[in-house]
């Protein structure tokens, strides 16, 4: 347990008892709402206990009470308290949490409002002071991952002088504020085991399409497709089906997804955009640099997680579906199967691309594994006769791979002339069989990146409606037959798609 719990249950009451007699009133306006203090038997921490020993679970979960204090949390709570509208105003909840709550003021001769005891300290984190105002007193910092001092009481212990109209909603998000964080810190454990088992997978891939000239890759961009890894997993375009992922991985890809897509400042905050120069990283070392940037990694999600922590409407948007008011926990274990999918696909299409590997897409639609076939019989005396995983080969060093969600195929080929080595159609094979990479990310999200004029660019993008869009987590080079009608639309006159070989005058 990374956690601790200094102060709960043991020392609870009798901390109560202390607050509640040293400073009755003062305590009572957590939410500006001024009521007179509730009495020392109005909150019991060990109530909890008492109560839940002697009532079954079922019974307990049957009918959701989101007042009952000793009612199993259901998400949702969230929804039916308003808590939205409690911390931002709104309501019955009049200006909200944010806006009654005083900022300290260190002049004042008032010892109400300059000790932070009940104001917020300039500057702090309002969780931080929600914290503190809500257990009457201690340490709270959630607003990075692996926090010293972010440990859930246990009997979620609110201060004695909260009043009883307010203390479920200060429970809820004080719960939400250390499940957000544990969110996070294990999401960021997992990524740092899973990015060792990427960089074992891919050599293999490089061993087989690289074994002369190792590929490099930039160490930013590499770390974004590590992190972006459930992320990838929780997007439309990935079918998640196909992935054998865990029932965990797959809920808490879609929580995630949920949250980005409603707090897109947050996936900003995660994935910076734009290029970036940064150290170039030689598979070789990938481990060991990898290994090395860790404090990148962790800055990266600490990025997310002060601004979450930090900035109200953020955590508010983050948080409202209500995913995480439930009783399941969105705690992630330190391995999560399929985790690396980002990162492997990212590695893959770049591997490729340093060795001369490109596709190029035939718009059809393709319906029907016999459409492709007929596509391809007679030309060039090129043949398909539909093979594993949706690839047949083509003749002549090319194989094509037909992705069926699109109706698109894609002839997969090397640019460079007289390449010996590994052949197209195996090429592939293996790819899906060592679990290297997604073909259909690799395929299409080559060509969407590039239709969108994104290819070059970041790895991760943002929809007009705040989606993520993951296409450019492949860079795989799709090109053009010289002379051939640019497949999409022009930007700015010119096809998105460049030809092959670079040039058509030669
Ligand atoms: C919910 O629980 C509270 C506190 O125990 C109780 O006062 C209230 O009557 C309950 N509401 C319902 C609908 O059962
Ligand atoms: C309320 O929100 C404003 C604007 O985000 C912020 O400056 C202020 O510090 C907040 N007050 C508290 C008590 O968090
Ligand atoms: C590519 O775009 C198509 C729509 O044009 C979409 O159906 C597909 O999921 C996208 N795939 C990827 C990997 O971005
Ligand atoms: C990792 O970091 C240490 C200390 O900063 C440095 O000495 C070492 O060379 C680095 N290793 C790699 C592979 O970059
Ligand atoms: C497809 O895979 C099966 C088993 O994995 C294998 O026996 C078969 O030869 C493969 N077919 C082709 C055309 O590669």
């Amino acid at each position: 347990m990374r956690r601790s719990s200094s102060l709960f249950p043991a020392a609870a009451v009798f901390l109560v008892l202390i607050l509640a007699a040293a400073s009755p009133l003062q305590r009572s306006h957590l939410m500006g709402i001024e009521e007179s203090l509730s009495s020392l038997s109005g909150w019991n921490p060990l109530r909890l206990r008492q109560k839940g020993s002697d009532l079954p679970l079922q019974e307990k979960r049957q009918t959701v009470n989101c007042t009952d204090l000793s009612a199993a949390f259901n998400s949702q709570c969230w929804q039916e308290l308003q808590l939205s509208n409690f911390l931002l105003g709104g309501g019955q909840w009049g200006v909200g949490w944010n806006k009654s709550t005083r900022v300290c003021d260190s002049q004042s001769a008032d010892v109400n409002s300059n000790d932070g005891t009940n104001c917020c300290l300039p500057g702090e984190a309002w969780t931080t002071c929600f914290l503190r105002l809500a257990q009457g007193g201690g340490t709270q910092d959630c607003s990075q991952i692996n926090a010293q001092f972010c440990s859930m009481p246990s009997e979620n212990a609110l201060s004695a002088g909260l009043a009883d109209s307010i203390r479920p909603e200060v429970q809820y998000i004080q719960k939400n504020i250390y499940a957000l964080n544990d969110f996070f810190t294990t999401y960021y454990n997992a990524l740092t085991a899973a990015q060792s088992d990427a960089s074992t997978t891919i050599q293999g891939l490089i061993n087989e399409v690289d074994p002369i000239k190792p590929a490099t890759f930039n160490l930013i961009t590499l770390l974004t497709a590590l992190s972006v890894g459930l992320a990838f997993l929780g997007a439309p375009s990935i079918a998640v089906t196909v992935l054998g992922l865990s029932s965990l991985a797959k809920s808490a890809a879609q929580v995630l997804t949920i949250s980005l897509q409603q707090a897109p400042s947050t996936a900003k905050a995660l994935w910076p955009t734009g290029t970036q120069n940064s150290q170039s990283v030689q598979i070789g070392n990938l481990e060991a640099e990898l290994g090395n940037s860790t404090n990148q990694l962790a800055d990266m999600v600490n990025n997310a997680v002060q601004l979450l922590m930090s900035d109200m409407p953020t955590f508010v948007k983050f948080v409202e579906s209500g995913q995480y008011s439930g009783a399941e926990s969105l705690s992630l274990p330190s391995k999560v199967e399929g985790l690396d999918y980002a990162l492997r696909t990212y590695m893959t299409s770049e591997a490729f691309a340093q060795n001369g590997w490109v596709s190029t897409p035939m718009i059809g639609p393709f319906e029907t594994v016999q459409d492709v076939e007929n596509a391809v019989i007679g030309g060039g005396g090129g043949d398909c006769t539909m093979g594993n995983n949706s690839v047949c080969t083509n003749g002549q060093g090319s194989a094509l791979f037909w992705s069926q969600p699109t109706g698109r195929v894609y002839a997969f080929a090397n640019e460079n002339a007289g390449l010996v080595g590994v052949d197209a159609y195996q090429l592939l094979q293996d790819t899906v069989n060592n679990n290297w990479a997604i073909l259909q990310v690799l395929f299409d999200g080559s060509f969407n990146c590039t239709q969108e004029g994104n290819f070059g660019d970041s790895i991760v993008n943002f929809n007009w409606d705040g989606t993520l869009d993951i296409a450019c987590i492949s860079q795989l080079p799709t090109k053009v037959e010289c002379g051939a009608a640019c497949p999409v639309a022009l930007i700015n006159n010119q096809c998105p798609f460049p030809p092959l070989n670079n040039d058509c005058d030669s």
